[in-house]
């Protein structure tokens, strides 16, 4: 049923539509609460209610329970599972048994009949000031959230901020090395050239190789010999070092493209594995078994990134709780990836403290966590899961044994190229 008769609603006022197959009642309703300004608008019955609230938003539905067609109760029930208007249900009687019925369908109020304008009335302010406190509740929450997230990417960026400081230090020790043996071997060469220059095999005192001999200090030229080219081999191994961590970086941050593309996941893996090597690698070893022939996933990297960073920093975190209560110095985090028939499968393992019975069916719950605040905001998983399943049509599942650790496998289609 399509209604073309809705109020148009200026979007700043309170919508309330009010249900009974009643006119007086309605008409009663309506009069208690138009004084306020609120936009109201009337259905005679469920079925014509739930029309209406799919055409148009509104803040609370008050609506009779004993109705023809769509009965108040099987209202309240949709209206709970599919929008998000409270309702507060009018009622002839109310016993114990109304009571659970009407609640338990989802209703956050009751009132009454036969019932005055005022009652009516406050039950409507009640209601609205909890759809106030829980929206400011909501808004505070995901400003804590975004202000922890920044706070997770602050201590991430000083972790690799430290993994590219490693190397600047000894490249700089390295190069500090080379110049001062630079330096004398210089001096050695120019002594060289003027010996060449002045000395005679027939002048008085030491021969020319003697002359040589006494002027090279022998262990120093071998110390010099033997421990350069490591100098420079080092040197040159921490500059790549610093250039995969920028790249990975880089990659990571701006994969280039915001919608799905073709993607090596291996490298994406890599990546992450790179730029938060400072989370795990006092405490665990982190191994890759990357299938090298897995073909490339049609998927957004930058979100897939997202979750492969939040996948290795729980498996860091959970290692790093197991391990006190371990006589172990470390632990291991796995990364696998296979393609599994029509699949691409990525596994990530950790030897860590397993996830407990009570929370494995809360642990995708948008701001479920258990870590302190700080260490984490609890969006991880539920952000995983929403990339994983929504965005890229895929599954996201664990495997947990508690003391032994965890595997998350993530499955994406393979989409072959046309
Ligand atoms: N590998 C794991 N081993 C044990 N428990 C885990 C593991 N991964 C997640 N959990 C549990 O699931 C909870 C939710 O994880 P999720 O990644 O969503 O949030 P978080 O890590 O707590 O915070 P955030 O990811 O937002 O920084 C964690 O707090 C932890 O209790
Ligand atoms: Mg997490």
């Amino acid at each position: 049923m399509s209604n073309n008769n809705l109020p148009v609603f200026n979007s700043n006022q309170v919508r309330i539509l009010i249900v009974d197959d009643e006119p007086p009642i309605r008409k009663l309703v309506a009069r208690a609460l138009e004084p306020e300004g609120y936009e109201i608008c009337f259905a005679s019955d469920g079925e014509e209610a739930f029309s209406i609230l799919l055409e148009s938003f509104f803040d609370i539905v008050i609506t009779d329970i004993v109705m023809p067609k769509m009965d108040g109760t099987e209202l309240i029930k949709k209206i709970a599972e599919y929008l998000p208007a409270d309702v507060i249900a009018m009622t002839g009687r109310i016993d114990e048994y109304s009571y659970d019925h009407i609640v338990g369908a989802g209703a956050c109020d009751f009132v009454q009949k036969p019932f005055g304008p005022g009652e009516i009335l406050l039950r409507v302010k009640r209601v609205l000031r909890e759809r106030q406190l829980k929206e400011d509740l909501l808004k505070s929450h995901k400003e804590l959230a975004q202000s922890q997230k920044f706070e997770s990417l602050g201590q991430l960026s000083a972790g690799i901020a430290h993994e590219i400081n490693t190397p600047i230090q000894y490249i700089a020790d390295n190069v500090a090395f080379i110049k001062d043996s630079f330096q004398d071997l210089n001096e050695i060469l120019s002594h060289l050239k003027s010996l060449s220059g002045s000395a005679r095999n027939d002048s008085p005192g030491p021969s020319l190789p003697d002359q040589i001999r006494s002027m090279l200090n022998m262990d120093d030229l071998e110390y010099m010999a033997e421990e350069m080219p490591k100098a420079i081999d080092q040197t040159l191994e921490g500059i790549r070092n610093i250039r995969n961590i920028v790249k990975a970086m880089k990659d990571f941050a701006h994969p280039g493209k915001t919608e799905h593309v073709y993607t090596d996941l291996n490298q994406c893996i890599k990546n992450a594995a790179i730029i938060s090597k400072n989370e795990w690698k006092y405490i665990a070893d982190l191994v890759l078994d990357l299938d090298e022939t897995l073909p490339e996933a049609f998927c957004n990297p930058g979100e897939l990134n997202q979750v492969f960073l939040n996948l290795i920093i729980n498996a860091g975190h959970a290692v790093s709780d197991q391990l006190k209560c371990d006589s172990s110095p470390k632990g291991k985090i796995k990364i696998k990836t296979q393609k599994l028939g029509n699949w691409i499968e990525i596994a990530v393992s950790d030897t860590g403290a397993g996830i407990p019975e009570d929370i494995k069916s809360k642990i995708f719950n948008p701001f479920f966590t258990t870590k302190e605040i700080g260490k984490g905001t609890g969006q991880g998983l539920a952000i995983a899961r929403s990339v994983v399943v929504d965005r890229h049509k895929g599954e996201i599942e664990f495997e947990t044994a508690q003391g032994k650790g965890t595997t998350f496998f993530i499955r994406l289609p393979l989409i072959t190229r046309e």
